[in-house]
């Protein structure tokens, strides 16, 4: 059978994931690899979420929010980008391909471009294969479901307004 990616998606909650509904509305067709966690900024993404993601599962995993400029937080995405180098190589450490994580801007008006994207990030990691797991990663025995409701009680309550 042929290999099936699964992605995990942090979409922040005022662009992203407003984008990735607009997608599903429109009925845009996309890979249905994407396994969605509403965030409410992607600048509240914990490193330690994506690692988890890799431990739940993910063969890769999508961090993605507001276009610069508009986070709802105003500087919130600004705080991802400085992360994601680090984030990168921390991933490396535990011996994950970088590219398997990806860092992505969506508006709430862009279901077409987020369609594309998973689209795009589904052949990427097909060609990559599975995800191989440091046995560092591997014993933390935590699932998507978990996941999800862990990183969405962290995130729920809105951030303070961030200033870099
Ligand atoms: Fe979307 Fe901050 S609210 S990136």
């Amino acid at each position: 059978m042929e290999f099936e990616p699964t992605i995990v998606g942090f979409l922040c909650n005022w662009c992203s994931y407003t984008g990735a509904d607009l997608a599903g509305t429109a009925r845009l067709k996309h890979r249905p690899n994407l396994r969605p966690i509403r965030v409410m900024c992607s600048g509240r993404v914990d490193p330690t979420f994506v690692l988890k993601a890799f431990a739940a599962g993910a063969d890769g995993v999508l961090v993605c929010g507001c276009h610069p400029g508009d986070c709802h937080y105003i500087e919130g995405n600004y705080k991802t980008i400085r992360r994601f180098e680090l984030l990168k190589e921390l991933v490396s450490a535990y011996g994950i391909d970088e590219r398997r994580v990806r860092l992505e801007w969506v508006s709430a008006s862009e279901g077409e471009r987020f369609a594309l994207l998973v689209d795009e990030m589904t052949a990427e990691l097909k060609a990559l294969g599975p995800c191989e797991l440091a046995p560092a990663l591997a014993d933390q025995g935590t699932d998507l479901d978990r996941l999800a409701a862990e990183a969405q009680a962290a995130t729920t309550a809105d951030p303070e307004v961030t200033h870099g």
